[in-house]
């Protein structure tokens, strides 16, 4: 449907470029709540906040979150594949010190992230559909935190 249509196509261009755009996201995520910088243990030593996104380990981060949206994308008809594998990377989350309020930051600075690499073609139909994938998502993450 046009939903799935309107995040295939913008992200044919953007995943092609995972880690920059990656960068933008979490520069921006840091920017929002510059605490969660703290949760990666491999960043507690790097200085400024430039040279952590700059460090490798940091970098491989994100492009496994990379990755997990390519695969959600991939997944458009049939998400509910991806359930235990979503609901397992929650739990991780929660064993690093994650909070799932975290999330909707998260989720603006991906659509901060949109709006910068995607200019005219982030409209309001785009934004909510994006919007729609994530929070199926997180969502499915968040089932990680219950007992
Ligand atoms: C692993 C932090 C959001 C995907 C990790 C790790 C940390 C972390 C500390 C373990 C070290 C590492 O692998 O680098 C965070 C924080 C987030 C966040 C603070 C924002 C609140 C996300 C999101 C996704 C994601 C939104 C994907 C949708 C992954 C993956 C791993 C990981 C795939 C590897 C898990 C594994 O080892 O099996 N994250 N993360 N993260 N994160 Fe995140």
């Amino acid at each position: 449907e046009k939903e799935k249509e309107l995040i295939r196509v913008s992200w044919e261009s953007l995943g092609k470029n995972k880690v920059p755009h990656g960068v933008v996201m979490f520069s921006r995520l840091f920017e929002l709540e510059p605490a969660l910088l703290n949760l990666f243990h491999y960043n507690t030593n790097c200085g400024t906040t430039q040279d952590c996104l700059s460090s490798p380990e940091f970098l491989d981060h994100v492009t496994k979150v990379m990755l997990v949206i390519d695969a959600a994308v991939s997944h458009l008809d049939n998400l509910h594949t991806l359930e235990d594998f979503l609901l397992n990377l929650g739990k991780k989350h929660q064993a690093v010190g994650v909070n799932t309020q975290s999330f909707a930051v998260v989720g603006e600075s991906l659509l901060y992230m949109l709006q910068c690499s995607l200019g005219q073609g982030y409209t309001g139909p785009l934004r909510q559909a994006w919007l729609n994938m994530y929070t199926i998502v997180v969502a499915a993450m968040s089932r990680g935190w219950a007992k």
